[in-house]
């Protein structure tokens, strides 16, 4: 059997060079023949030396031009721009395509992926939350499989795949196995028990010192925010089929147990592991095989307790609740939630708005929104830009250094 011919979408990223980790681990396995990223073109070159795939793709045109003078003595062609990102999605030579770009720029090329026939290992989940059904209509129609990387996802898809019956797919499995609920955990980020007023001082600095996972930057926001698990939530109902009231969150500080599916016997079957995305990450390229991952053993004893509490406290950490509204709401509603959050997130960390400042400015963005029926990437990708024209103009009116004044 040859090896497996992956692209790689966000080469230089924390999944990007954590899924490189694995590769490498498994030359014999693995082959990466397309890899991108967005400007980080010194990285992008390092890792084209050592990979030596067919072709590379960085969005900024400038960071290409620099890429493809560095790489003239290789035969790696060098693309650019947009479209070169989504060409190295559907690369031809590829068999799956590994989405860890970060935000809705993985929406295009991840669906170019699934349209090319590619099975999707699926990092970037806010192609999902702002796509839903259309992307799992995408991929059911060009037969391919959609493998979840996030860790909680990845938990409950090994969880169900475990106990897998004929005719079971991703969507029917509930149906199938007889589960009342998945249980997604949460680490509660660093400032899991935080007042609201204790929030309100909170800094970029601080809110970057996650506990447990070493992540991107708009990820470790989403989770400080507890954005993320709204997110994963979106996710969850997408990938499993699974109404919105069924998915649970509780809080697991130690982050061990990654999620659990509660079944209607009784049974709670949960996934456990270091908190490690490579274990996620081999899952997903080598599945159903499973291979070794160059991470820690799990050691119970030395942890000695594993703690679980309800969900965050809504009131310090409404995000939660605006990405189950939004969910319910449906429609263009999550690409509208999460493109808010896209642009919250960037102006806190450039210090124009504040923690306390991000699920304002969202909740004021949905307020205005008329959510619109989803039946194209096209009605995605614009309510996704109509989100980011109101939460631009909410920093403008509200934000420190605009016409507002500072909270
Ligand atoms: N990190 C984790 O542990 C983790 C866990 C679960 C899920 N995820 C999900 O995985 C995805 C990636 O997260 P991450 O933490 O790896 O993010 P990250 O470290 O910020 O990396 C993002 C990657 O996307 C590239 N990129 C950004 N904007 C781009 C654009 N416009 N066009 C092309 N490439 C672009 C970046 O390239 P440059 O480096 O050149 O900017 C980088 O390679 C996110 O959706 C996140 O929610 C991450």
């Amino acid at each position: 059997m040859g090896r497996k011919r992956i692209a790689l979408l966000g080469s230089t990223g924390s999944i990007g060079v954590s899924a490189l980790d694995v590769v490498a681990a498994h030359p014999e396995r693995f082959e990466v023949v397309a890899m991108a990223a967005g400007a980080n073109a010194r990285r992008l070159v390092e890792q084209a030396r050592r990979f030596r795939p067919q072709v590379v793709a960085l969005e900024d045109r400038e960071a290409a031009t620099w890429a493809q003078r560095e790489l003239a003595d290789l035969p790696v062609a060098v693309l650019s721009g947009s479209d070169g990102v989504r060409r190295i999605g559907a690369w031809e030579h590829a068999e799956l395509t590994l989405s860890a770009l970060v935000g809705a720029a993985g929406l295009e090329p991840t669906l170019a992926a699934l349209e090319a026939g590619k099975d999707v290992a699926l990092a970037n989940k806010e192609c999902l939350v702002m796509s839903g059904a259309l992307f799992m209509e995408t991929a059911r129609r060009a037969g391919v499989r959609v493998i979840p990387v996030d860790s909680e996802h990845s938990a409950i898809f090994q969880v169900l795949n475990n106990g897998r019956t004929e005719g079971m797919t991703l969507r029917n499995c509930g149906a199938i196995c007889g589960f009342s609920q998945l249980i997604l955990t949460a680490s509660g980020g660093p400032f899991r028990g935080w007042t609201r007023e204790r929030l309100a001082e909170v800094t970029p600095e601080q809110a970057l010192a996650h506990p447990n996972w070493n992540m991107g930057r708009k990820i470790t926001i989403d989770s400080a925010t507890c954005m993320n698990k709204g997110l994963e939530v979106i996710e969850a109902h997408h990938l499993f089929g699974v109404a919105p009231e069924r998915i649970r969150v509780v809080v697991h500080p130690e982050s061990i147990v990654h999620s659990m599916v509660s079944y209607t016997d009784g049974s709670v079957l949960a996934q456990m592991g270091v908190p490690d995305m490579r274990t996620p990450i081999a899952v997903a390229l080598a599945w159903p095989e499973r291979i070794n991952a160059p991470v820690a053993t799990l050691d119970l004893p030395g942890i000695g307790v594993l703690t679980f509490s309800g969900p965050p406290d809504p009131e310090a950490f409404p995000c939660l609740e605006l990405a189950y509204g939004a969910l319910r709401q449906g429609g263009t509603a999550p690409a509208m939630l999460n493109g808010a959050n896209e642009v919250a997130v960037a102006a806190f960390l450039a210090h124009r708005i504040g923690f306390l400042d991000i699920p304002r400015l969202i909740h004021w963005t949905l307020e205005q929104s008329v959510s619109g029926s989803m039946d194209s990437v096209g009605e995605v990708l614009e309510a996704d830009l109509w989100a980011r024209d109101r939460a631009n103009e909410w920093i403008t009116r509200y934000g420190w250094g605009g016409s507002g004044t500072k909270r």
